[in-house]
């Protein structure tokens, strides 16, 4: 089979295609041939060195596809059922691969194979973000920043279909107008504009109660500004880089804010959570409140293609690969 193998850290041109044997299921073992490989901004984290990963290695943490073989202790699936996963382990970048029992799911006949792919992962975050690290509730104020990013429109519509006022921000004006048709009622172009600026003329200057922040570096000190008193500072990525460490005592003088810095894999720890946040990720996704928009298809051949085309801002929406 093909496979993408990391020898070593670095840019996009370290991946390399590498032609290596089909794996063979373990006792607690899957092996699933995969229809389509998920593309997010950890793969790039951990290609670059960011997030640690021991070498040499695969790269991919999500894909859907058909069980091709399973293991003699596996219960819950079978030879044919249609999967999905989002939580590695590392190497869904290949035709095929091996993934536990307990960190795989059964995907819904409704649900297409690309479209999950592209979106299991970010929408899985979308959940735990507006669900379990607090609870949007109707008439609340966020800020979502890149908005018309893979998770920022699943995450965006979805808040909209709680009752939420939502504010996005987006790197370039072609991306304006996909994050407002993706839910948002206030959409700021933060490369043109101050959204701190924007954001206080937006709430009359009482601010917002949640920022969600995956910019890092570049925002987090005017995402702390826009928050309203007792506001909640959710920092869950660094796309910009590593935000500068924060001073304690700035929380208290900004308005005795909250901050919290939470990876989704801390949230599907436990069988019963991850079942529980697929199952109302697909709920949304058949019942429509949500969708995931593929705008980027690319192949395992041009796959650093890919990881460039994220890295310099030019994609909207979710990302897959065909193997
Ligand atoms: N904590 C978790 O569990 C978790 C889980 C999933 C994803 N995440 C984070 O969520 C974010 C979104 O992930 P995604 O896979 O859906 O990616 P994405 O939003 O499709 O792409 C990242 C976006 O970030 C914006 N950006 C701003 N500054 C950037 C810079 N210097 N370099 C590159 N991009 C920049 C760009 O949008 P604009 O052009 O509109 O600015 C870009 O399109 C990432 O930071 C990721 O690490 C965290």
């Amino acid at each position: 089979m093909r496979k993408i193998i990391l020898n070593k850290l670095g840019d996009a041109e370290q991946m390399e295609l590498t032609e290596v044997e089909i794996p063979s299921a373990s006792a607690d073992q899957v092996l699933v041939k995969h229809a389509a490989i998920g593309i997010n901004f950890i793969d790039i984290y951990q290609r670059s060195g960011l997030y640690p990963l021991n070498l040499p290695s695969g790269l991919g943490l999500e894909a859907s596809g058909v069980v091709e073989s399973v293991g003699e202790l596996v219960k819950n699936f079978k030879v044919g059922d249609r999967v999905c996963y989002c939580n590695g382990p590392v190497g869904a970048y290949a035709e095929f691969n091996l993934v536990p029992e307990s960190l795989l799911v059964h995907l819904p006949n409704e649900i297409d194979f690309d479209v999950i792919a592209g979106g299991f992962l970010k929408g899985l975050t979308a959940y735990f973000l507006l669900h379990d690290v607090y609870e949007v509730a109707k008439g609340q104020k966020i800020l979502f920043h890149a908005a018309a990013g893979g998770v920022g429109s699943i995450a965006t519509s979805w808040a909209k279909s709680m009752g939420a006022l939502v504010i996005g921000t987006v790197g370039s004006e072609k991306k304006l107008d996909y994050a407002k048709s993706n839910g948002c009622d206030f959409v700021i172009n933060y490369n043109t504009s101050s959204f701190k600026d924007k954001v206080n003329e937006i709430t009359n200057s009482e601010g917002v109660t949640v920022v969600y922040d995956s910019i890092g570096k570049n925002t987090i000190e005017d995402s702390m500004d826009v928050l309203e008193k007792r506001g909640l500072l959710v920092s869950f990525g660094n796309a910009s880089g590593v935000p500068e460490p924060i001073n304690i005592l700035d929380l208290m003088k900004k308005g005795s804010i909250y901050v919290t810095r939470p990876t989704l894999f801390d949230y599907v720890k436990t069988r019963d959570q991850l079942e529980k946040a697929s199952s109302s990720f697909f709920e949304a996704l058949i019942n429509k409140k949500v969708s995931i928009d593929i705008q980027q298809e690319f192949s395992l051949r041009n796959i650093a293609d890919a990881h460039n085309s994220l890295t310099r801002r030019e994609t909207m929406g979710a990302t897959i690969i065909k193997p």
